[in-house]
């Protein structure tokens, strides 16, 4: 066990093959566009049910997708590929976890063919307790060259995630500070505007 700040006993680190999961599907038919080749949204949703898996394995319980980034599609899927999707954790903070999908895809009846990289995926879940609140997950412990590329990678993920979020946030608070402030001037011209009248309709009664 681990200690947090208030010396309160943390969930055990875990290695990332611990929770290291691979998913295989064979695309059919109805998952299909109407260019003939598989659907975007359902790679995506493959992808999100894979790296749900990992997260919930590394966290040891549900896990909530918090946002899915740099979802790159490489190459097309098509009916009667054999996909599979490999994930692992590569980083964890105090309650979110990124995970890193790659999906390869081989014709399902063909034997001896050498898989093609057709997407890759960064997610970030966010371990939640039985009310939906993010609870503490296990720190990670990284044991080969990949695992300290893959979590140093995700550092630089992470600190452009943040930074972007801060820079919205800031933005829209500017943005709504200017509205109020032309909102409060538009109310204020119209009481103006108002008392203007009372005054001119006192005169004209006098
Ligand atoms: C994800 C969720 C639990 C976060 O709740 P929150 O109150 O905003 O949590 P906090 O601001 O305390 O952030 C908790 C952690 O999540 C991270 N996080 C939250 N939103 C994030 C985002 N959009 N991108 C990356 N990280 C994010 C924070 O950095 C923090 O990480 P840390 O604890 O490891 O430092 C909440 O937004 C939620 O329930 N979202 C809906 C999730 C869902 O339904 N997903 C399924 C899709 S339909």
């Amino acid at each position: 066990m681990t200690d947090d700040a208030a010396g309160t006993p943390g969930p055990a680190p875990r290695t990332t093959a611990a929770s290291r999961t691979m998913l295989s599907h064979i695309m059919g038919p109805t998952e299909v566009n109407l260019l003939g080749t598989v659907h975007g949204g359902v790679v995506m949703k493959f992808v999100d049910d894979v790296a749900g898996a990992v997260a919930g394995r590394h966290s040891g319980g549900p896990a909530v997708t918090a946002a899915m980034d740099e979802m790159q599609f490489l190459n097309p899927v098509r009916v009667g590929d054999l996909v599979h999707a490999y994930a692992q954790v590569n980083w964890v903070g105090a309650t979110s976890m990124e995970v890193g999908v790659r999906v390869m895809a081989e014709p399902w009846n063909e034997a001896g063919t050498a898989p093609r990289h057709v997407a890759s995926a960064y997610l970030v879940f966010v371990a939640v307790d039985d009310k939906g609140q993010p609870r503490a997950v296990p720190p990670l412990i990284l044991e080969t060259d990949l695992d300290r590329r893959r979590h140093a990678e995700a550092e630089i993920r992470r600190s452009h995630r943040l930074a972007r979020r801060r820079a919205i946030q800031a933005a829209r608070a500017e943005a709504d500070t200017e509205a109020d402030t032309e909102a409060e001037t538009a109310a204020g011209t119209e009481a103006e505007a108002a008392v203007l009248t009372v005054v001119e309709n006192a005169g004209a009664g006098a």
